[in-house]
């Protein structure tokens, strides 16, 4: 079973950036050396709440090689950040870094402090010294669940939601109602957040900075600082994982900026790891409850799912774990509730499977509680309520093979094994458990441009700006290109992260595959449509472009097209869709948890890169045993403060904690999202993933953990 290299999955083209990277040849953000380069670091509030009384920056200034100090008492104002005139305050926006004198949470910059070298500004900094007066902070969510309200709608999704009968669920002759709690979990991609910025002239500026949106940050930077986003450029050409942490421009981001225009030199701004737990967003703390209702014989009768979860005192971020219960399953009564509270914290932000992550967390979890009271087999139960068209729109699927996944996931995990019976299994002294979760999330395509020139030597360039944050879209641009043109791969370059290509959607939300991907194939349709046109008609599908562009005395020969999603967006839904097969030993006296196996399918369209995709799926269950078993951000609530910011305390899996993962696919093009067959696959491996260990962790022990990380000291 536990073949290393599975030969189904690994064929295929390797990365065409692989080698960059494992060279060190690849340049991340912060790696550029510019003309008098100067180095600033962030200071920060070590009150939770309150009001800044004076900062004393005398001791920085003095200190060795500092330029400048910025605090809100000196700085520039960032003209985006004042209201228009005869326009009050706004009650909630983006952090506006050192706008005024208000701390809202701790670590929330104070300062920024930049010197001739890293550090001298780290030095400088601890003598930055500020007083304050203290208001009583709130940071513990579970003290607050009745004080959420419920958030304004995003992405045409509404945080109330009812069908049928509300309390049809507990009508049911069988049914459960259950609590479940997420603890706040945090990106930590290996890559530190960091940006470099430089002004050009009294109103252009260059950033170097790690995003997951060129355009975004553009047009982000260009609203705060009141410019054209064409007087900014932003590069961003190798990003080391970002997960959702880089969809947004961060406070450190203008503060490098309005530093560089103070002291009129480029200023690189690095965040710390401890940094990187406060000021870049994470996963929100979230309690759910889930009630289900169903017939004795499994058929889902109502589903009710409840969600609060934190959010900043100046942001309402909001994500809705609970949309999944309204469509995972096939069910005729369902309600939904989702309100968010305003703490003492950083604010949220996306991070891989928002909302469904957590939301399928409590939902699948219910859902083997519900099979073992039912005495139904876990996956019996889920194709007993598989929905054949979408429950919430009443749509058909654009593509839907997720029972061929259970079958091709339970054959490879050997699910026959398992004992219905919790406990009743052990091995050398362990007891073994097996567990599965369904995925699923949205499939999406954003409008996207691509430009593709094929050279006289041959060489097919493509540019739009995109993102690469690993999943190795490089590598799935260039494959398709060179599929489309009848070319080899080593004949196209995939030019990317830089604001100045044509538009790209952010690489987010699982979009891009589908997105970039159509884009790329119809510039290379349209590209050899011209070719055709110079030949004439009766060429070959695939001329020699060297040969027709010299008797024709070009150059080149390019095109730039658009592509977007058509009128199918009306007709269907369109989902992704996984199934995590997990199995564990658990140690009867320790509690501790080894996951021994773990097999994942994806039912994601037409697979296009099949190595980096295998990637793309063992990174999400990885993920989703860090979420299962160690993760959690541990805030001392006396002092607001996070006590594990550091990957000493806050623990990730690392190799020993990782079995041999299988990465399966169906392998079906989608005949309707777009005209490559793809969807996307990001999310969808690590959604579901959490819910399969911890439902493992109950067939091994008969012990329901609904409160994660599933730690030993839960299990004895
Ligand atoms: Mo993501 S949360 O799609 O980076």
């Amino acid at each position: 079973m536990n073949k290393l290299n599975h030969p189904k999955s690994s064929t295929g083209p390797s990365r065409v950036d692989g080698r960059l990277k494992v060279t060190g040849a690849a340049k991340y953000s912060a790696e550029y050396e510019l003309a008098g380069l100067v180095y600033g670091v962030l200071v920060g509030s070590t009150i939770t709440k309150g009001v800044i009384k004076s900062i004393d920056t005398q001791k920085a200034l003095r200190a060795p090689g500092v330029l400048a100090v910025i605090t809100h008492f000196n700085t520039p104002v960032v003209p985006g950040y004042v209201p228009e005139k005869g326009k009050p305050e706004p009650e909630k926006s983006p952090l506006r870094v050192f706008y005024d004198d208000k701390i809202v949470f701790n670590g929330q910059p104070i300062a920024l402090v930049i010197a001739e070298t890293f550090e001298r500004a780290q030095f400088a900094g601890s003598l930055v010294k500020a007083e304050y007066t203290e208001d009583k902070h709130i940071t513990r969510l579970t003290d607050h669940l009745d004080n959420g309200f419920t958030p304004g709608e995003m992405f045409g999704m509404t945080p109330e939601y009812s069908r049928g009968t509300v309390a049809a669920w507990n009508t049911a002759p069988v049914k459960l109602e259950q609590e479940y709690i997420i603890p706040s979990e945090v990106h930590n991609p290996m890559e530190l957040h960091a940006c470099i910025a430089r002004w050009d002239a009294e109103n252009k500026f260059t950033v170097w900075t790690k995003t997951q949106g060129v355009k975004e940050t553009q047009n982000e930077l260009a609203a705060f600082f009141k410019l054209p986003p064409e007087n900014i450029q932003v590069n961003s050409k190798f990003v080391g994982g970002a997960f959702g942490s880089a969809l947004q421009v961060w406070s450190h981001e203008v503060a490098a900026v309005i530093g560089a225009k103070v002291v009129k030199r480029p200023v690189k701004l690095v965040l710390s790891r401890q940094d990187m737990f406060t000021s870049v967003g994470y996963r929100p703390h979230t309690w759910q409850k889930i009630g289900i209702g169903a017939t004795a014989d499994g058929k889902l009768v109502g589903i009710t799912h409840n969600a609060v979860g934190q959010t900043s005192a100046y942001e309402d971020f909001a994500e809705f774990p609970t949309g999944v219960s309204r469509y995972l399953y096939a069910c005729p009564n369902v309600d939904t509730h989702y309100k968010i509270v305003s703490l003492n914290v950083g604010s949220p932000i996306w991070m891989r499977g928002p909302g469904e992550a957590t939301g399928t967390f409590a939902l699948e979890s219910a859902i083997d509680e519900l099979s073992y009271q039912l005495n139904i087999d876990p996956i019996e139960l889920r194709m007993k309520n598989y929905a054949e068209t979408d429950p919430q729109s009443n749509k058909p699927y654009s593509s839907k093979f997720l029972n061929e996944a259970y079958k091709m996931g339970a054959d490879h995990i050997g699910w026959s094994d398992r004992s219905p019976k919790p406990g009743a299994v052990t091995k050398d002294g362990w007891l073994v458990g097996y567990g599965v979760s369904g995925g699923v999330f949205g499939a999406d395509r954003e409008p996207a441009t691509v430009k593709a020139t094929m050279m006289a030597d041959g060489m097919l360039v493509l540019q739009t700006a995109v993102s690469d944050i690993g999943p190795g879209t490089g590598t799935a641009m260039v494959a398709i290109a060179a599929e489309t043109m009848g070319i080899p791969a080593e004949k196209v370059r995939f030019d990317l992260g830089d604001s100045s290509y044509p538009n790209a959607p952010q690489q987010g939300g699982s979009t891009i595959a589908s997105s970039v991907g159509s884009a790329v194939y119809m510039a290379c349709t349209d590209l050899k449509e011209k070719f055709q046109q110079l030949i004439g008609n009766g060429g070959k599908d695939h001329p020699d472009y060297v040969k027709v562009l010299k008797e024709h005395k070009l150059d080149k020969l390019e095109v730039v097209t658009d592509s977007k999603a058509g009128s199918e967006v009306d007709k269907y839904q369109m989902y992704s869709w996984s199934v995590h097969f997990v199995v564990v030993h658990v140690h009867p006296a320790t509690g501790v948890v080894k996951v021994d196996k773990v097999a994942c399918v994806a039912d994601s369209g037409r697979i296009i890169s099949p190595k980096t995709a295998r990637s793309q799926v063992i990174g999400g269950a990885v993920m989703g045993i860090g979420m299962a078993l160690t993760e959690e951000a541990v805030y001392d609530h006396r002092y607001g403060r996070l006590v594990n910011s550091n990957f000493g305390d806050y623990h990730v899996p690392v190799n020993a904690d990782i079995p041999q993962i299988e990465a399966l696919f169906v392998n079906k093009p989608d005949p309707i999202i777009n005209p490559i067959g793809a969807k996307g696959m990001g999310e969808i491996s690590l959604i579901g993933m959490a819910a399969a260990v911890a439902n493992a962790v109950y067939n091994a022990t008969g012990k329901r953990i609904r409160t994660l990380p599933i730690t030993p000291d839960k299990l004895v």
